[in-house]
């Protein structure tokens, strides 16, 4: 086999912390949409995947996570696909029951944070408070002379925006993240739902590889084949490189979140892997079952 041809991929960065404190507002100010007034209740409800390019044409990804506690396998999700964490911290409030554990996940996931210290156009706004606070949790920030990096941010005014994109292109430079994109595709789903039109759904995040339509797929206890892709504008796209997520269409039920999707050379092959799964899924509830 010829040696695999790694190359740079974007980061993936989660960004998490409190109910409330301004996760989808920044990610929102960062790509110019306003997702939150679409939002029932301002409530971000799953895990959104949007990719930004910027103004020096590097691509980043980044996941939003709802901070409401009836979440936390979604955080834990989100921790575990990514590459940064951006800690955001409402710095008119403090340190709150899912900022300590967002922090906990991403020790937990050994990723490195940022922390955007936010809505800094507040009156009320203390930054210094939450960092005198986060000391508790051994995180120091270059402001307090430790190495985590941090930033005040505001997605009212736009303040800081450009030096939390140069932090995380800073920190994605350091990791070198690579992948080969010459090969068949693997992904992650973030996640599935049954549209009644479309079908099943899942979105996915690419994890090495390049997905394209027409690959033959198995994703958990599914087979499929890739009739479709849509990217976060919701516009087709053929093929999806590293990092990118995309929406596919054309898999056989609804996978979970946190499956991982891998491209196959047939469908006999994909039926095949999908139902011995099938098998031990259905094995496992049998024993598991009550009596
Ligand atoms: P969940 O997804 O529900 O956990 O919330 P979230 O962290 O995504 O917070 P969201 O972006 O929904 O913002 C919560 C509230 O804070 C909204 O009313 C926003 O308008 C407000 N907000 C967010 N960022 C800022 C900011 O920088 N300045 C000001 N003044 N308000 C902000
Ligand atoms: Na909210
Ligand atoms: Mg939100």
């Amino acid at each position: 086999d010829a040696p695999e041809t790694l190359q740079t991929r974007p980061p993936v960065v989660t960004i998490m912390g409190h109910v409330d404190h301004g996760k989808t507002s920044l990610l929102d100010a960062l790509r110019g949409t306003d997702v939150v007034r679409g939002e029932a209740g301002g409530i971000t409800q799953h895990i959104g995947a949007y990719q930004i390019k910027t103004k020096g044409g590097e691509l980043i990804t980044f996941l939003d996570t709802p901070g409401h506690e009836a979440f936390t396998e979604m955080r834990q999700r989100g921790a575990n696909v990514t590459d940064i964490v951006i800690l955001v911290v409402a710095g008119d409030d403090g340190l709150m029951p899912q900022t300590i554990e967002a922090i906990n996940h991403t020790k937990a996931a050994g990723v490195p944070m940022i922390v955007a210290i936010t809505k800094a156009d507040k009156p009320e706004f203390t930054p210094q408070k939450i960092r005198e606070r986060l000391l508790e949790h051994e995180i120091i920030v270059e402001a307090m002379s430790g190495d985590v990096q941090d930033v005040e941010v505001s997605a009212k005014t736009g303040a800081g925006l450009d030096q939390l994109i140069e932090k995380i292109l800073l920190q994605a430079e350091l990791m070198e993240l690579k992948a080969n994109p010459d090969r068949a595709a693997d992904a992650t789903v973030i996640e599935a739902k049954l549209d009644k039109g479309k079908g099943p759904l899942a979105t996915v995040l690419i994890n090495r590889g390049t997905l394209k339509v027409g690959d033959i797929l198995v994703v958990g206890t599914h087979s499929g084949r890739v009739r479709a892709m849509l990217d976060d504008k919701g516009r087709q796209v053929k093929t999806a490189p590293p990092s990118l997520p995309v929406e596919v269409l054309g898999i056989g039920g609804v996978p979970m979140a946190g499956d991982t999707l891998t491209v196959v050379e047939s469908e006999v092959r994909a039926r095949e892997v999908a139902g011995y799964r099938q098998e031990k899924a259905t094995a496992k509830r049998t024993t598991t079952a009550p009596a």
